[in-house]
């Protein structure tokens, strides 16, 4: 993956780290830093902080951190290579590719030329007289000629040859039609038609790329709805239906309902801002992306048990990800296409009403929890005062908490105050709680433990934490970097993360080559890339000298000498955090 050098350099040139992420988030400055609220995690108040000095980024709520590089790969969910092309594109420059990549993007190409035939071939054979039975079935289900052509909908015939033959009189082998996952390879070995004697969606993707199918069996034949698996070209945690047209629609909120008939039939109802998940549950990285188009979402979901369950999951995530969250209430054993259908003309109407009525997420778990008691006891009162006033201290809004207060108050007929104190009561305990959690989870990180980058760094926290030093001070100081290696080499390192570190940037700077974090993005993974910007933030403003590298190095021999586990534990993670602390303090 090896890049020319004067590439890396021109693309770093131009990929600002502050530029960059400023189009993703708020940054305000503070001193030569800038700080925000971070995208990897919910928060509210801002704990990640940009270093335009070094090029680096980092969160001390969740640990995320590295380079510009490492920052577009978390937050447009990219590989390497992929966050390089996107960055050099938005620098406007071209990047040169060797032939491994060459090889994978050939092959993603590839994928997504053959998914393109396959729909245009799918599409035309729906239109064909062969496609009359799903021609039918779609047009008795509610949907126009005119929507059918705008989903670009298909029809799989009941051949189980007829798409592989298409294919390869255009060229495309059997492998690629395997990769594409159009097609599969039965018992007897012949590479067969994976959808026959199926309705078919097209997968769009945001750029415009047939990136997948779902296909629907005419009758009740099983599974109702086979789809692609994942390929190079798709992921289907990530990918969301319709979000192609959807985007273009979002300002006033975008409504997640749960299926495929569903998106469309509203779609054609009118409702251009809906989407679905794959046939999965909704994702965190879907929530985030859903954020980013929209502040509102309106959940529509079927109304039967599963989709209910499917509300309760649903609404943490779109929530977390900052999004205000309505749920849609269908009368029962309804999804949006039925609920649509059966209204008739006075459909869209009807829905949109619902929409208007709907209440927030707050008022749907109340009314969730409503139903599980009976309202006519004291004791079912009570009960259900006790878990609403759980559920209201879960609000981060005051307000909030009291609008619905004074209306459970109403409801039940006790003072708002009684009520709200015992929300009050509430919030301190989860305050509690959260704050131990996050205390015990920074002991961990702190002493790293359950440390995955590096794992042995619990074990050698005397040395660790000197070698973490060095490579500050390499980062600092490249023009030491013969004397450095002198007083210590990498060998003498203990933990074997760090020495890795160490010696790469050793490598780099000695063939007088840049090393800032974006020159170790290629050779970290992101994770990695994490922890060497977390020694970068730690250090942050405090210049590591020579004589203080002296004396890291002597803590290394010290423990080298030892090597002893029960004898390295005796550095107290918690001091040495402080006093980077202070000495931060005391320099602003
Ligand atoms: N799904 C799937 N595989 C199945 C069943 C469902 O992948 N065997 C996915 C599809 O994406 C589907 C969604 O889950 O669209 C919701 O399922 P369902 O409510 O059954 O789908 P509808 O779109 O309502 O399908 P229909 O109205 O055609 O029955
Ligand atoms: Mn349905």
């Amino acid at each position: 993956m090896a890049l020319p050098e004067e590439f890396l350099q021109e693309l770093k040139s131009r990929s600002d780290i502050a530029d960059v992420v400023s189009s993703y988030l708020n940054l305000r400055h503070s001193g030569r830093t800038l700080s925000g609220l971070c995208p990897f995690h919910s928060e509210k108040s801002p704990s990640f902080h940009v270093y335009p000095e070094n090029g680096s980024f980092y969160c001390f709520g969740c640990g995320a951190g590295g380079d510009v590089i490492t920052f577009v790969r978390r937050i447009e969910n990219l590989d390497y290579m992929e966050a390089i092309r996107f960055l050099a594109q938005r620098a406007g420059i071209s990047v040169p590719e060797n032939e491994a990549d060459q090889g994978l993007s050939r092959a993603k190409g590839r994928i997504l030329e053959i998914n393109r035939e396959a729909a245009r071939f799918y599409h035309y054979q729906l239109m064909q007289q062969e496609g009359t039975s799903g021609r039918e079935y779609l047009l008795e289900r509610g949907l126009t000629l005119q929507t059918i052509r705008r989903f670009g909908l298909g029809y799989a015939l009941n051949s189980r040859f007829a798409l592989v033959n298409q294919l390869s009189k255009k060229g495309y082998t059997p492998e690629e039609l395997l990769q594409a996952n159009v097609a599969s390879r039965a018992s007897t070995g012949r590479v067969v038609d994976r959808f026959f004697a199926r309705v078919m969606f097209p997968i769009i993707d945001l750029r415009g790329n047939v990136i997948a199918f779902g296909g629907r069996s005419l009758g009740d034949g099983k599974p109702k709805y086979l789809n692609t698996s994942d390929t190079l070209v798709f992921h289907k945690s990530s990918g969301l239906f319709a979000m192609n047209f959807a985007k273009n629609h979002s300002k006033d909120g975008l409504i997640l309902a749960e299926g495929y008939m569903d998106v469309i039939a509203l779609h054609q109802a009118g409702f251009p801002n809906t989407i679905a998940t794959l046939g999965t549950a909704l994702t965190v990285e879907q929530s985030r992306l859903l954020a980013r188009y929209t502040g509102e979402v309106f959940l529509c979901y079927d109304s039967d048990e599963a989709g209910q369950k499917a509300s309760s999951r649903a609404i943490p995530l779109l929530r977390d990800a900052g999004l205000t969250v309505r749920v849609l209430n269908l009368s029962a054993g309804k999804d949006p296409d039925e609920f649509i259908r059966s209204h008739g003309e006075q459909g869209p109407a009807r829905f949109r009403q619902l929409m208007e009525s709907s209440g927030n997420d707050v008022e749907y778990r109340l009314q969730k929890l409503r139903g599980r008691f009976n309202l006519q006891t004291s004791d079912g009162k009570v009960a259900y005062l006790i878990g609403a006033a759980e559920l209201l201290a879960t609000l981060d809004s005051r307000m909030e908490q009291e609008i619905y207060a004074g209306r459970l108050a109403e409801e039940i007929g006790v003072e708002r105050s009684s009520i709200l104190m015992q929300v009050e009561k509430n919030t301190k305990k989860r305050k509690k709680e959260k704050d131990r959690k996050e205390f015990r989870a920074f002991q961990q990180q702190t002493a790293g433990i359950r440390d995955t980058v590096n794992p042995e760094k619990s074990r050698h926290l005397r040395a660790a934490n000197a070698e973490e030093a060095l490579i500050v001070y390499l980062f600092q100081h490249p023009d030491a970097v013969q004397a450095l290696s002198e007083l210590i080499p990498p060998e003498k390192f203990i933990t074997s993360f760090n020495r890795r570190v160490y010696t790469v940037i050793l490598g780099k700077i000695k063939d007088g080559k840049a090393c800032g974090l974006t020159d170790l993005a290629a050779d970290f993974s992101v994770e990695e890339i994490s922890a060497i910007a977390k020694m970068l933030a730690d250090y942050h403003q405090v210049n590591v000298t020579a004589q203080d590298a002296k004396e890291y190095r002597n803590v290394i021999l010290q423990e080298n000498g030892k090597l002893d586990p029960q004898d390295a534990s005796s550095a107290e993670p918690q001091d040495i955090r402080d006093y980077l602390r202070k000495l931060r303090e005391q320099k602003k």
